[in-house]
């Protein structure tokens, strides 16, 4: 790991290696150090087991921020009691639990490691899982880093691309937690809230492609549709002016650059939920769509997931990949993998953390601004409490990242 991600400053970070092992010898010993740095990763999180599955539903169809119903209060329940049965079918389908904890522990765990290398003064780094609708909760995340006295923290949102329903909701549930609570004045925070044009992100979906391009026979490899695929949002969201969509389409394009192949792309749009319109083309429509026209060999690329959930092993892979390919007459679909442990995504990681911890914005412009036709009052005082929470810290300049870095936030200070 470190010398695939340091190799271009290997003699300026191999000193930096050498100082850390004069006090902390290893990444191990380190663990058993008291943290100086938390890593709070922020994501929607799924069940664990088909117990847990009623819960989290009931959590989702409440959460406003989320899902918009009328008289919430009474629908959401009642929708999150009726599916429930038939998601916990689908979970024992893919193995009886999401796999997103295993993969988010995976991805801090090498993360951290990884800064620990590259980032003796911050170190030792640690993790903390904070999902919305599981444990650990937001909640648990924050009460722990706060018990292990941790002198920094980084919000880290999990999701590349920014939604007010995602990471907004991450960042409302923390703004909750420290309503009618003392911040720690010992604990300097920061965010990292939106990270869709790293080139690292879009370099490891284009080897997600190469990887699946590869099963494909020599005669169609380069007419194969490559179609993205991203969790739809309600339309409302998006006249709301939600930068998701955009944010979305970005990382497509950095990835066919990336890719550098003249295969066709679409980007079309997955798991609606309820009646009111959403953002289209639909993923299972376009499949059949694209079949009627005569394209019959497609990759699909879930270009907004970092790591395997109900919305990959089932929804892909089982109900579009086997039974709509199949109605629709497709001749070969392959589902490309998403980043989860893959080293390209770990030096991603790396490299958005270890930039904005040495000179990051504590919060971004882009955050603070609201959506132009947002009239809530929760976003408004969630963006006021970040802007309090969040403080400057002066610049570090131990690292060099090994890219030019071109992530959606401020730009860097100097
Ligand atoms: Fe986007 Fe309020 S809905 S900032």
């Amino acid at each position: 790991m470190f010398s695939s991600l340091c190799r271009t400053h290997a003699p300026r970070l191999n000193r930096m290696f050498v100082a850390k092992q004069t006090t902390c010898q290893t990444p191990e010993d380190q663990c058993k150090q008291k943290p100086k740095t938390a890593i709070v990763m922020l994501n929607m999180g799924g069940p664990q087991n088909i117990d847990q599955v009623g819960d989290y539903l009931l959590r989702i169809m409440t959460d406003r921020d989320m899902i918009q119903l009328p008289i919430q209060g009474k629908l959401g329940p009642w929708i999150a009691s009726r599916r429930t049965e038939e998601v916990q079918k689908k979970y024992l389908e893919i193995g009886g639990g999401s796999p997103i904890l295993k993969w988010t522990n995976s991805q801090g765990t090498l993360l951290t490691e990884s800064l620990d290398r590259c980032l003796p003064e911050t170190a030792p780094h640690k993790h903390y899982v904070a999902f919305r609708y599981v444990p650990p909760f937001t909640n648990d995340a924050f009460d722990e880093l706060e018990r292990d006295g941790v002198e920094r923290a980084v919000i880290f949102s999990q999701y590349p691309q920014y939604s007010c329903a995602t990471t907004g909701s991450s960042l409302n549930a923390i703004a909750d937690f420290y309503r009618g609570r003392s911040i720690p004045k010992n604990i300097k925070f920061s965010m990292i809230d939106r990270w869709a044009t790293h080139p690292l992100l879009a370099k490891v979906f284009a080897e997600r492609i190469r990887e699946k391009l590869l099963a494909f026979d020599d005669d169609v490899r380069d007419d194969v549709l490559i179609l993205f695929t991203a969790h739809s949002l309600p339309l409302k969201a998006v006249s709301r002016g939600d930068t998701y969509p955009h944010e979305v389409a970005a990382t497509v394009a950095n990835t066919m650059i990336e890719l550098n192949l003249k295969n066709p792309h679409r980007l079309v749009w997955q798991s609606k939920v309820g009646p009111l319109p959403w953002l289209q083309p639909y993923t299972d429509d376009a499949i059949k769509a694209y079949a009627k026209q005569g394209k019959r060999h497609i990759i699909l690329v879930p270009i907004a997931f970092v790591n395997e959930h109900i919305e990959t092993l089932h929804e892909l892979d089982i109900e579009y990949c086997h039974d709509v390919a199949k109605e629709a007459g497709i001749v070969h679909i392959e589902r490309a993998s998403t980043p989860n442990a893959h080293p390209t995504f770990i030096q991603a990681l790396t490299d958005i953390v270890a930039t904005h911890l040495r000179c990051g914005p504590a919060v971004s412009k882009q955050f603070l601004t609201r959506c132009p036709h947002c009239v809530s009052q929760r976003c408004h005082s969630s963006k006021e409490f970040f802007k309090s929470l969040c403080s400057e810290v002066p610049c570090r300049d131990t690292y060099i990242p090994s890219i030019p870095t071109i992530v959606m936030t401020e730009p860097t200070k100097t």
